[in-house]
């Protein structure tokens, strides 16, 4: 029997957000190790030259463009720009994101904070759908996972703007995969408990506590058990799963 390679990205394009840093930053490896070719994105310009490095000194193939996922014209601009170079985007995997305000009570946190929260892991998801969704369509093929989180099922206390950023994000890939299951594109959303990645440098050291006792595993996951849910979401393989939320949360959530 010929072996499956369903989970290889061979003659793929495959963009990941918030490659930069943890969790997009194992993504963007392991798939570019599986052979897809990973355009890089994130806001921060010198993290994102180190992953692309790191990715061709192991033989990969990956770029990198810069971006604002919480600017909608700068997400239009750089889907445009990478659609004109390579053709087609195959897969999506969309990990930029920010923790946001932690250990304040819903009625202590400021707007701005709060919207700048919704903007980047809301808005951002949001908008890089609508511009690859198109394409995507008319290839008749696509894979698009988003970061979500065990805050937004469960809801972590001190973390409003987290939790309904995330829970929208869950609510978010369960319509659209209706609307593009025909298609032959799925879309799915990556849910984990706390991950050692440095978004945790942010979060409140009570509120990190929290988080970490409520694991049955009992302790922290690592990037790289992040990334192996992504790359078979964002993979051939997952055919028949859309709309759903993978949980990655050792033991925390098992719904
Ligand atoms: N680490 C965890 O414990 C954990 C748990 C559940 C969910 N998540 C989610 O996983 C995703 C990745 O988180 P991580 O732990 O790797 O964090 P991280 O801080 O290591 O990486 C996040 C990356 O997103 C980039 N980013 C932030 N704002 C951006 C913007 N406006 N535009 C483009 N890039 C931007 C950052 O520069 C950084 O490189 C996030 O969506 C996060 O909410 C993380």
């Amino acid at each position: 029997m010929a072996a499956s390679n369903l989970t290889n990205f061979a003659g793929q394009v495959v963009l990941v957000t918030g490659a930069a840093s943890g969790i997009g930053k194992a993504a963007a490896e392991l798939i570019a190790q599986r052979g897809g070719k990973v355009i890089c994105l994130d806001l921060n310009e010198d993290g994102l030259k180190i992953t692309v490095a790191q990715i061709e000194q192991a033989g990969g193939s990956a770029g990198y463009k810069v971006l604002d996922v919480s600017s909608q014209s700068g997400v239009k601009k750089v889907v445009a720009e990478i659609l004109a170079e390579h053709g087609q985007v195959h897969a999506l995997a969309n990990s930029a994101g920010i923790s946001g305000p932690t250990g304040k009570p819903v009625e202590e946190v400021e707007w701005a904070a709060f919207q700048k929260t919704i903007e980047i892991n809301l808005y951002g998801t949001i908008w890089l759908t609508q511009e690859l969704m198109p394409s995507m369509k008319e290839h008749k093929y696509g894979r698009i996972v988003h970061l979500a989180s065990i805050a937004g099922k469960e809801g972590n206390p001190g973390m409003s703007a987290y939790n309904a950023s995330k829970a929208a994000v869950i609510g978010f890939v369960k319509g659209v995969a209706k609307e593009c299951a025909t298609f032959g594109i799925t879309i799915n959303a990556v849910a984990p408990a706390v991950i050692r990645t440095p978004i945790n440098e942010t979060v409140a050291p009570d509120v990190q506590a929290y988080m970490v006792s409520k694991i049955p595993v009992g302790r922290l996951g690592e990037p790289n058990e992040v990334a192996e849910i992504i790359a078979f979401a964002a993979s051939q393989a997952c055919s028949f799963t859309t709309g759903f939320t993978f949980d990655v949360s050792g033991g925390r959530a098992t719904y």
